[in-house]
C-alpha cells in the first residue's frame, strides 16, 4: 500500500504541518470547467479536458498526503440536460483517462470504484467502468470513487427499494431498519462518510451529491475554477478543515 505508508512524506518542507489530522475522506464537486474555457475563448469541452488533467493531479496529491478515500463528482444525473456534443465528450473522458492512467493507479495501489447508475451510460463508458474496477479491485491503497450519472436522492431511493426487496424475500424485517442498516444499501458502502467536501467555482451548494453521507461533512468553497485547482488550493482546504471543531451535534 504505497500511498498509505508514504503518508505526508513527499510534502514540501513548508507544508509539513499538514501531516496532522489529514481528512480520511475528501469529496470534490469539480465545478467551473465551462467558465474556465469560455473566459479563454475556447469551447466548453476544452475546460473538461483541462479538468480531467486536474483529476490526475488531485489523485496524486491526495495519495501522497495519505487521504484514504477520494470521491469525485464527474457527471450528475442532471448533466444529461446539456447539449448532446458536450455529453458525448464527457462520456468519452473516462475511457481516455483510464487508458493513460491505469498503470500509475495500479502502481500506487489505488482502488477505483464508481457510483451512480452505470446502466444508462454508453457501452464504451460502461466497458471502461467494468475494466477499471476489475483491474484495481484487489488494490489496498487509496480508494478513488468516481460519481458517474450519480444523484444522491436516487441513491437513497434505490437503497430503500433494495431494502424493501430484502424484506419481501424474508431476509430482513422493517423493525431492523435503522440509519446504519439502510446505509449498507448505499452505493458508497463501506466507505465512511466524507470528512471534507470541496466545491470549486464559487457555487455554494451540494447539487444532489452524497445527500445522505454529507450530513456532518465540513464544506469548503472556493472561487477557483476546477481547471485552475492546484495542490496549494487543496492544502488551503485541508488547513481550513484542520482548524474547525467537529462536534457532530455534541459539545466537544
Ligand atoms: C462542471 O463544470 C463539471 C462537469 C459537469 C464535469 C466534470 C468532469 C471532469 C472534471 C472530468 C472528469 C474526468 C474523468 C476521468 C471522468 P461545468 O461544466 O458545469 O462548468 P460551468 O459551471 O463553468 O459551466
Amino acid at each position: 500500500m504505497k500511498g498509505w505508508f508514504g503518508r505526508g512524506k513527499k510534502l514540501p518542507a513548508g507544508d509539513s504541518d499538514l501531516r496532522e489530522n489529514i481528512p480520511n475522506h475528501i469529496a470534490i464537486i469539480m465545478d467551473g470547467n465551462g467558465r474556465w474555457a469560455t473566459r479563454r475563448g475556447m469551447p466548453r469541452i476544452a475546460g473538461h479536458r483541462a479538468g480531467m488533467n486536474k483529476v490526475r493531479e488531485v489523485i496524486r496529491a491526495c495519495d501522497e498526503l495519505g487521504v484514504r478515500y477520494l470521491t469525485l463528482y464527474a457527471f450528475s444525473t442532471e448533466n444529461w440536460k446539456r447539449p448532446r456534443a458536450e455529453v458525448d465528450y464527457l462520456m468519452r473522458l473516462p475511457e481516455e483517462f483510464f487508458r493513460t492512467e491505469i498503470n500509475e493507479l495500479v502502481e500506487r495501489g489505488v482502488q477505483v470504484r464508481f457510483i451512480g447508475d452505470v446502466t444508462q451510460l454508453p457501452t464504451y463508458t460502461r466497458e471502461t467502468v467494468t475494466q477499471t474496477q476489475r483491474l484495481t479491485a484487489d488494490n489496498s491503497g487509496m480508494v478513488v470513487t468516481f460519481a458517474l450519472n450519480y444523484g444522491g436522492r436516487a441513491e437513497v431511493l434505490q437503497a430503500i427499494r433494495h431494502y424493501a426487496g430484502q424484506v419481501e424475500a424474508g431476509m430482513t424485517t422493517w423493525e431492523e431498519l435503522t440509519e446504519e442498516s439502510l446505509a449498507r444499501y448505499l452505493s458508497t458502502f463501506p466507505a465512511p462518510d466524507p470528512d471534507l467536501i470541496i466545491r470549486t467555482s464559487g457555487e455554494q451548494r451540494l447539487s444532489n451529491f452524497l445527500v445522505w453521507q454529507s450530513v456532518y461533512s465540513e464544506l469548503w468553497f472556493t472561487e477557483v475554477l476546477w481547471p485552475d485547482f492546484t495542490n496549494t488550493t487543496l492544502y488551503e482546504a485541508i488547513r481550513d478543515y484542520q482548524r474547525r471543531k467537529r462536534r457532530f451535534g455534541g459539545l466537544k
